[in-house]
């Protein structure tokens, strides 16, 4: 196993940012796999399916694009949401998973590393993880956020709604049986409420440096 930074939290919590900037630091590799979620739902929609019908479902799971994963299309709300009705079928996740742990045993490029970010990195996908965080942040401040990165998109929305959608998607997520969002009993706790980018990331690698410089030491000595 490589070492592993798993790193769940709720939507537009920063997570993803956080995540990047960590692999970014240490040199692993990042997979967002809040994507595979979302290119499932893109490939369901596509195919004028249901996402919430496990045969449409699965077929997304098995005919999505990684190619895509940087499509601007993924991010709009419209397949957020979709995605967290795929996300609640347990064929989908299973779907799912052999890609998500085998880029957590080799991460791509030899590198000695991966972060991982999603929903349930630290407690399904690799409860062994090196270093587990849990990402929150208050949800007035996410929806604004979620707006800001929707306008830099082109996309113009209510910050009422997308508040009220964020709400729904974490109260989905939250409560589902299968894989539900939960913050593993070992994981760091970050509210990124009031902190910028700099200082969420100081905060992060205060929680997780220890852990993961310690692993790295031990992979020099063999
Ligand atoms: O970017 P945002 O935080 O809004 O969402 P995302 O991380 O791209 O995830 C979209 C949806 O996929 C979530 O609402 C979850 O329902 C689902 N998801 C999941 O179930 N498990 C993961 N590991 C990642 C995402």
């Amino acid at each position: 196993m490589s070492i592993v930074i798993a790193v769940d939290g709720t939507a537009a919590s920063g997570k993803g940012t956080l995540a990047k900037k960590l692999a970014a630091h240490f040199g692993f590799a990042h997979l967002d796999s809040g994507a595979l979620y979302r290119l499932t739902a893109l490939a369901v929609i596509e195919a004028n399916g249901d996402p919430k019908a496990e045969a449409d479902a699965l077929r997304g799971a098995q005919t999505l694009d990684f190619n895509r994963a940087g499509d601007p299309k993924i991010r709009t709300d419209i397949v957020g949401q979709a995605a967290s009705y795929v996300a609640a079928i347990p064929a989908v996740r299973a779907a799912l998973l052999d890609f998500q742990r085998s880029f957590l045993a080799q991460p791509p490029g030899g590198s000695p590393g991966a972060v991982m970010d999603g929903r349930d990195i630290g407690t399904v996908i690799a409860p062994d993880a090196t270093a587990k965080l849990y990402i929150d942040a208050r949800p007035e401040i996410r929806a604004r956020r979620r707006w800001q990165e929707l306008k830099t998109m082109g996309i113009r929305r209510e910050e009422g709604d997308l508040l009220r959608e964020l709400n729904a998607r974490d109260a989905a997520d939250k409560s589902r049986p299968v894989s539900p969002l939960v913050q593993a009993p070992d994981a760091g706790l970050l509210d990124t409420s009031d902190l910028g980018i700099d200082a969420a990331f100081a905060a992060a690698l205060d929680l997780v440096s220890p852990k993961i410089e310690s692993a790295l030491k031990d992979r020099q000595r063999g």
